[in-house]
């Protein structure tokens, strides 16, 4: 049988699009839904034009902060489309430990940064900031503790001496769209060895 993904996003959906792409022939799995918190984020046209089922719940239809009301719609959508597994692709909220256990180790999320090392927000300029000589990104299952949970995959790059945070946003962004799909493919096989891009 065919493992169902839905895909979790916020913005411009450059991760989704890759692994979209991907799951095709041999693959193992099959998008099944995209779902964004913000209606006008962008990926979800991009995802309606390669043929995916969309749908959003406006995070601010809910008021600030994470919260029930919005994760029970968001749980409502997902029901519906039944997925196996969600993931994570640039998806800007942080969810809760409710969520998080009900979906834990069929979950995964991408992270800018060589996990452990940087996680949270603007990891490009603490990397840079810090002297490091190689960034990266990391796909892990989501747990509890924020970019936490088991680490899955990680794909790395060098700082060069002028770097900046664009220029190495941009860099690690190209590699995001090598190594999501390939920890992908392999978890949605049932394979949850470590992979190492480079
Ligand atoms: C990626 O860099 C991802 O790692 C980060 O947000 C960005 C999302 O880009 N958390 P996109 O929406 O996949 O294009």
């Amino acid at each position: 049988m065919t493992t169902r993904v839905a895909i979790l996003i916020s913005g411009g959906g450059s991760n989704m699009a890759a692994l979209v792409r991907d799951m095709h022939g041999d693959h193992p799995a099959r998008p099944v839904l995209v779902v964004s918190d913000r209606p006008e984020a962008r990926g979800l046209s991009k995802a309606a034009a390669m043929g995916v089922a969309v749908a959003d719940v406006d995070h601010r239809r809910f008021g600030a902060g994470r919260g029930a009301g919005f994760e029970h719609a968001l749980q409502a959508k997902l029901e519906e489309a039944r997925p196996d597994i969600l993931c994570l692709a640039g998806f800007m909220r942080i969810l809760t430990p409710e969520f998080v256990s009900h979906w834990q180790g069929r979950m995964l999320n991408i992270h800018p940064s060589l996990l452990p090392k940087y996680k949270g927000l603007n990891t490009h300029a603490r990397a840079i900031e810090a002297g490091e000589r190689e960034a990266g990104c990391s796909v892990h299952e989501v747990t509890a503790e924020l970019d936490g949970g088991p680490v899955l995959g990680r794909a790395r790059v060098a700082v060069a001496p002028d770097e900046t945070p664009r220029t190495l946003a941009a860099k690690v962004l190209r590699l995001e769209h090598r190594l999501y799909p390939a920890v992908l493919r392999r978890f949605a096989a049932g394979d949850r060895a470590s992979v190492w891009l480079s």
